[in-house]
């Protein structure tokens, strides 16, 4: 049985976490592959709203299996506290919570890198989430970092001391004071660790090709989104890991060749978090309309998010890159009321129109084309059917199926489960 995969397709907080939730039926495992809490996936049903940042999203349904895979970096500390949430669900964490071996550890003294990072770039930081996401993939890829796998072995405090001391010494190479006591954090990352080990721990990668074997549906959750890949985004603006279909491969273990459907979810307008550019980005009223009506605030820092314009010049890029085969339009309530909406079609590139994605999109070198379409006034979020659509937010859609030449599958209307409506 292949395994489907689900992605954002813009720079982060699509509506993954709501969209793998309403899918969970329709699976046995879900499955995430990169990332880690700077991720915030926010789900809400029967009147409550829930975040989640390392678990996978499919966590409320009784029979689904959740994979924390070998791609996503975990800290302890937020594990313990994201499990604690959750406790008034009765969840049997130790059979439907499954975590690999092979997942790479964050540790206290990542997060104090992160930290003496950013501050030392001043105004050039990225805007991270400062979760210790960039230093922990840089040792997996330096080949220093610990695992999940080695809190199994009896010497694992050996190793975890001198990687902490040898990033105590690295994080005085930052010009900057920071202040923190690192033999408190220690106390919690301890504690935290030994409730990590009640859990349990798998070989990952040979549990999903025994699933698949035996016909169980798979789906891997993203995190992020395609323009904030590591490789594709707007680098260095990006998040240390691939967000893009390929990262479910290395992120799982699952071959290319047992890929099957990918789902890439949009926004029918545009936010990002963070630094860096942001082509269609709205310093007016029309943005802080979408701010405020679609509650755009990040689940995981409370930062306001900007807003602008879908942008089908990235959008495009990401769904070429991840081959997606069906979309999935989020938020378009948010946009009733507008008279206009634009959709940025091409950019302005060093005195051509092009429609592809340059190497370089900050304002100094592009300049969004707009087409303008009607906008509606109807509230969407009651609307049950396609049916109901109004005319201009069908032509909106068929206006974005032929310009990205695949079917919009679902069109979210508000953020509960039930504000889902299937085409
Ligand atoms: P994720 O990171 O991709 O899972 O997305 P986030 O949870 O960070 O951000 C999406 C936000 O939009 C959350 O607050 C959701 O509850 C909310 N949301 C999801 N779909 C819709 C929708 O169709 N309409 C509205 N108004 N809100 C939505
Ligand atoms: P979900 O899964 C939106 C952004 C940060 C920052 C950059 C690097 O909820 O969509 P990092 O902490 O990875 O070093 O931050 O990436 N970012 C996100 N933006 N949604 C996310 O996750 C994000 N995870 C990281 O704001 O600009
Ligand atoms: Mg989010």
């Amino acid at each position: 049985m292949a395994v489907d995969l689900l992605l954002g397709l813009q720079w982060g907080d699509e509506g993954k976490g709501k969209i793998v939730d309403v899918l969970t039926d329709n699976y046995d495992i879900i499955a995430r592959f990169q990332g880690g809490p700077n991720a915030g996936h926010t789900l809400e049903f029967d009147g409550i709203k829930h975040v989640l940042h390392t678990i996978p999203s499919g966590i409320f349904h009784k029979n689904a299996i959740n994979i924390v895979g070998n791609g996503v970096v975990i800290d302890p500390v937020i594990f313990k506290k994201e499990i604690n949430n959750l406790q008034k669900f009765k969840i049997d964490f130790k059979r439907t919570l499954l975590i690999s071996r092979k997942a790479h550890l964050i540790l206290p003294t990542h997060r104090l890198l992160d930290a003496a990072s950013e501050a030392s770039k001043g105004k050039a930081k990225i805007g991270s989430t400062l979760k210790g996401i960039g230093p922990t993939y840089m040792d997996k890829t330096g080949r220093n970092g610990m695992r999940i796998g080695d809190l199994e072995l009896d010497n694992w405090q050996e190793k975890y001391r001198a990687l902490a001391d040898k990033h105590e010494s690295m994080i005085g190479f930052y010009d900057v004071d920071l202040q923190y006591d690192l033999r408190e954090l220690e106390s919690d990352f301890f504690s935290a660790v030994e409730d990590l080990k009640k859990l349990t721990f798998i070989d990952s990668e040979e549990y999903l090709y025994q699933a698949q074997k035996a016909g169980k549906k798979i789906l891997a959750e993203g995190a992020q989104g395609s323009m904030l890949d590591i490789d594709f985004g707007t680098y260095p603006y990006v998040t240390s890991s691939n967000t893009t279909a390929a990262g479910a491969c290395t992120g799982l273990g699952v071959a290319p060749s047992h890929i099957g459907k990918v789902f890439g979810i949009f926004k029918a307008y545009a936010t990002r978090v963070g630094s860096g550019p942001f082509p269609t980005e709205l310093f007016d009223e029309d943005g802080a309309t979408m701010g405020r009506v679609g509650n755009e605030f990040g689940a995981t820092t409370g930062r306001p998010r900007r807003c602008g314009w879908l942008d089908l010049v990235a959008l495009k890029y990401a769904v070429q890159i991840n081959g997606v085969t069906s979309l999935m339009m989020m938020k378009g309530d948010v946009l009733s009321g507008f008279k206009k909406l634009k959709i940025c079609t091409a950019y302005q590139y060093k005195g051509e129109t092009i429609s592809h994605l340059p190497f370089n999109i900050e304002p100094e070198n592009v300049t969004p084309v707009y087409t303008e379409m009607e906008g509606w006034a109807k509230d969407l979020t009651q609307m049950g059917s396609p049916d109901e659509f109004p005319k201009s937010l069908q032509a909106y859609i068929d206006f974005l199926e032929n310009e990205l030449q695949v079917p919009i599958q679902i069109v979210s209307v508000g953020p509960d489960r039930k504000q889902t409506i299937h085409r």
